[in-house]
């Protein structure tokens, strides 16, 4: 493919369109930023302490600063870090947030609307909330019918979408809810609504999501205690109106956004790559998992825990990969990974079978199509179903020379530049602001390992 104008002096961390060519090496050593989930998790849990919290690591991203701005608006305070530094929050306490006085805008972030619409539920206070065209589009029914059995009202658009004004009870009930999507954002704002509620919530979940919520609650002093049920579900159930007191978290590095430099240093031949302090959670794990059984020399050294959260450097050297199934109960342990992995899966020997994707049409964009038409415009075969993803991969990289529509979708962005680093043809992608949400830095740190990943100035 050709394209106009390639490196220009447009800051690659500013630009739209990006383009990445591929390189003959890749691989060093780097620390990827602070994880999405437990960033968001700590300045709430933070702004519901007494006392104050200090927070290393945070991820400095687009989607948690509108959870910062939002946990000052309801009265913690909130005092960032400098040069990276911990950031430090004073909460209001359990029950002490107060009505903002202006609309919460959540910006691109699904976390920050869903979990904090648990929050404020279960508080006598009205908030409105709101968020770009992407985030407008995503179904919030999933959390408004659980909280409005606690108590809380809604009004929205159809389908429970936002802008949404939340109606907080002050007399919140506890529930029992067995979730009917397997989904960690659900769980968490029911937990996080039942924080300011008497009694004990439960949350039944058939498929174990990620915890972090009642890792991290634990951390801050709450009783949350989980209970294996039949054929491998859970009951977590948190006790209500505890005191929670400030501490001191140290987010681990994000597996999800490590997932993107550890695949462009497997598609390497003879790459060797160390991430440091990435949180290896086992529920979050699977991408991991599912490339080892693909031939992957992949690692996880150092093993240690830091703030409640496993961690360990991650080693790996370019290998052969080749086409597994990816079983559908594995899917809540590497939701975020799919598209990554379909890159992986396209430089694979043989075909990749991915089931249970039914969530994926509902994220940032919806990840299945997106995927499926990007990698067909980079020349490679792909099956799309309605929850399913076939790859077929021929063992050597695909043609590329693709521009890729990134519909608002950071990882569909981060997806297609790292196959752009192996591919035969440049990959260009449409708009690459988004990757500013959980990755911060992301095309900087890349070249730093060895990748060709430019602005391209559309104006010229
Ligand atoms: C998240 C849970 C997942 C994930 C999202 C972060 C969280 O969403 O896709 O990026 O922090 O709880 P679902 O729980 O809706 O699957």
């Amino acid at each position: 493919m050709s394209h106009s104008s390639p490196a220009s002096a447009v800051p690659v961390g500013a630009a739209r369109s990006l383009c990445s060519s591929s390189v003959a090496t890749f691989g060093g050593r780097a620390r990827v930023p602070g994880d999405k989930s437990i960033s968001h998790r700590a300045l709430m849990l933070g702004a519901l302490a007494v006392g104050e919290t200090e927070i290393l690591g945070l991820l400095e991203g687009d989607d948690v600063r509108h959870t910062a701005a939002a946990m000052a608006a309801l009265g913690a305070l909130v005092i960032p870090g400098t040069d990276g530094g911990p950031w430090r929050v004073r909460g209001a306490g359990v029950g002490g947030l107060v009505e903002p006085d202006r609309i919460l805008d959540m910006g691109n972030s699904g976390t920050a609307a869903r979990l904090l619409i648990g929050v404020v539920s279960s508080h006598p206070i009205t908030c409105f909330f709101t968020g770009d065209a992407s985030l407008n589009r995503r179904p919030m029914a999933r959390v408004t019918a659980p909280l409005e059995r606690m108590g809380a009202s809604f009004v929205g658009r159809a389908g429970g979408r936002l802008p949404l004004a939340v109606i907080g009870t002050d007399h919140p009930v506890p529930i029992e809810y067995r979730l009917p999507v397997a989904s960690a954002q659900v769980k968490s704002a029911i937990l996080l609504a039942g924080l300011n509620t008497p009694g004990v919530t439960t949350v039944i979940e058939t498929h174990p999501t990620r915890d972090h919520s009642e890792l991290m609650l634990r951390h801050f002093g709450a009783t949350v205690t989980t209970e294996s049920l039949p054929q491998g579900a859970l009951a977590v159930s948190v006790t209500g109106q505890p005191e929670l007191v400030g501490c001191r978290v140290q987010v681990p590095a994000d597996p999800s956004s490590a997932a993107f430099p550890a695949v462009a240093a497997l598609l390497h031949p003879g790459a060797a790559l160390t991430l440091t302090a990435v949180g290896v959670n086992p529920r979050r794990t699977g991408l991991y998992q599912t490339l080892q059984e693909m031939g992957a020399d992949l690692r996880f050294e150092n093993p240690r825990t830091e703030a409640g959260e496993p961690v360990a450097d991650l080693v790996i050297r370019g290998s052969a990969l080749r086409g597994v199934d990816v079983p559908p109960e594995r899917a809540p342990s590497m939701i975020d990974e799919y598209p990554v992995l379909a890159m992986a899966a396209a430089c694979a020997h043989g075909t990749t079978r991915m089931f249970g994707l039914a969530e994926l049409r509902v994220k940032e964009s919806d990840r299945l199509a997106m995927v499926a038409d990007g990698l067909t415009a980079c020349g490679v075969s792909v099956e799309a179903g309605p929850e399913s993803l076939f790859v077929h991969g021929t063992g050597r990289p695909p043609q590329g020379g693709a521009r890729i529509v990134t519909a608002m979708d950071h990882r569909i962005a981060m997806s297609f530049l790292v196959l752009g680093t192996v591919s035969s043809e440049p990959v260009v992608i449409d708009d690459g602001s988004f990757i500013e949400t959980s990755f911060p830095g992301f095309a900087a740190l890349m070249n730093g390992l060895g990748a060709r990943i430019e602005a391209l100035d559309t104006h010229r």
